[in-house]
């Protein structure tokens, strides 16, 4: 099934018009008889997904919503918003929310008898989103997320707020007056997701794991089975003199105003190198995956020399749009990047929860995307374009430049920390977040429950040719949007079936790979 035309329309004269949607929608990149015998070899974890049933009543949502409301304050991706009698709290949502959701949102507000106020922003119909539109979706929200965080600056000057929730990706202000937090609860499919349930020091620790040895080794190698193979070296002068935090003189040229968010990683979402360029940079290797932080596309490849994107192939329309704005930034010249045009590679960050799912209704719907998926327990992004919301990022687009990043999303990603005290350590193997099965995580997280259920993860994707039956190139990579959506429909609508499909075996394979028989 060709691809079609998404939220952004075709139109002759913008940026990203597509001349000849047919043949760039039929432009992707198969995978090679070698790589196909590369993942034969790799014993890949099974497909899993959480058996949640439709949520019929705004009450199912309170658990999840009071737990956060309970965690401390965290700068970070996931939500914990520290709710206190009294304090005036500000929440931004929109009718892309789910009505259910936004009710709920309301209750815990009032259950904490907070002073609040929701603000519903009216966006239109929400869009059933195509892979391509993250090429235009990025150039629109570079400018979005740059207005939040001025009207941020407003806030904390103002008083008028103790805190905000607002969004779920970004950079927030952190160490301010104000306190920004984040609003992930699009649906309530994600909503009572245990989740929400696990405790803030287990997230804490599971971070301060990955975070302590990405510190600490010399080069860093990325590979996953769908193709990326991907090599930087973690140079001494990305760190200030006792690799805790980035160098002082780097943050400050990137985020000025907002030094303890720029200095050290973002809770939930780990920096798997540097969010910024030096002059040495030399990020080198292939990038080949089919997912962004909006919806999948056709294969796509890339070549990186230098931390610089040098040759994008196939991807579909996604990947046609990309070369148009890589030809459009050609001769741009960027503020901190070593070389002209905008593809250059800034970001490799780690998702940290296991419990993250990708929700099954509505999927690729307004804000239910590929972008909360990010956040799971080892799944990678990787990033290129624009330093998102870096001084020099705002410093380019009120210059005229064009300015936005875009993504390709690893699902089984192994990353290996080089030399980290004369040893290599796997921070994550096929997809597997080493911290998980880490003592220290595992016994801070048998102070609430057993470890082995709180650290496991929720949901695997099944993808046909890499961990489940079938070809990767005929039922995935050609059309992994039509796949995806069928998966999602058979996984929610025939859910026991669906385990024994993608199983492979005729019992439905071992009793632990299947949510069914574990709820
Ligand atoms: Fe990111």
């Amino acid at each position: 099934m060709p691809e079609i035309e998404g939220y952004y329309k075709n139109t002759p004269g913008s940026i990203t018009f597509v001349k000849d949607w047919a043949a760039s929608a039929s432009d992707w990149i198969p995978m090679t008889a070698e790589e196909k015998a590369k993942v034969k070899q790799m014993n890949l974890p099974r497909p899993r997904c959480p058996n949640i049933p439709p949520v019929k009543h705004v009450d199912e949502l309170l658990p999840s919503l009071d737990a956060v409301a309970r965690r401390p304050y965290s700068g970070g991706l996931w939500p914990a918003w520290d709710l206190k009698k009294g304090e005036k709290v500000l929440v931004k949502m929109s009718n892309w929310h789910h009505p259910m959701v936004i009710d709920a949102v309301r209750k815990i507000l009032a259950q904490y008898e907070t002073d609040f106020h929701i603000e519903i922003q009216d966006k239109g119909p929400a869009p059933q989103w195509q892979g391509h539109d993250e090429a235009e979706y990025y150039l629109d929200r570079t400018k979005e997320l740059a207005e939040w965080i001025d009207s941020w600056e407003v806030m904390d000057r103002e008083g008028k707020w103790d805190k905000v929730i607002q969004g779920y990706g970004g950079p927030i202000l952190r160490e301010r007056k104000i306190k920004i937090q984040r609003m992930p609860f699009i649906v309530p499919e994600a909503v009572v997701s245990p989740c929400h349930q696990l405790p803030a020091e287990v997230l804490v620790a599971i971070d301060e794991w990955v975070w302590k040895r990405i510190r600490a080794c010399k080069r860093v190698h990325i590979t996953d089975p769908e193709g990326t193979d991907l090599r930087y070296t973690n140079h001494d002068a990305y760190w200030n003199d006792t690799r805790e935090v980035f160098r002082r003189d780097h943050v400050e040229a990137h985020y000025s105003a907002n030094v303890p968010y720029g200095e050290t990683y973002l809770p939930g979402h780990i920096w798997g190198r540097p969010p910024f360029m030096i002059p040495q940079e030399d990020g080198e290797g292939v990038v080949k995956g089919t997912m962004n932080h909006i919806a999948p596309y056709p294969r796509m490849e890339m070549t990186i020399k230098n931390s610089v994107i040098t040759d994008i192939k196939g991807g579909g329309i996604f990947g046609e749009k990309l070369r148009l704005l890589a030809q459009n930034t050609a001769g741009t010249q960027y503020s901190g990047f070593n070389a002209p045009g905008i593809m250059q590679w800034w970001e490799a960050s780690i998702g940290t929860s296991p419990k993250i799912h990708r929700p099954r209704e509505n999927y690729a719907n307004g804000f239910n995307c590929g972008l909360y998926e990010r956040m799971r327990a080892g799944v990678i992004h990787i990033g290129f374009g624009t330093i998102i919301s870096a001084d020099t990022e705002r410093a380019d687009a009120k210059a005229g430049k064009l300015v936005g990043h875009w993504h390709v999303h690893l699902y089984f990603p192994t990353y290996v920390a080089e030399d980290v005290d004369g040893e290599d350590v796997t921070i994550i193997e096929h997809g597997r977040l080493k911290a998980l099965d880490s003592p220290e995580v595992r016994e801070i997280a048998a102070k609430y429950g057993d470890p082995d259920e709180l650290l496991r993860e929720d949901w695997v994707p099944a993808i046909p040719g890499l961990n489940m039956v079938g070809d990767y190139n005929e039922h995935y990579a050609r059309d992994p949007y039509r796949y995806t959506m069928m998966e999602l429909d058979l996984c929610r609508d025939y859910h026991p079936l669906f385990q024994k499909l993608v199983s492979g075996g005729p019992e439905g394979g071992e009793p632990e790979s299947g949510c069914c028989s574990s709820r």
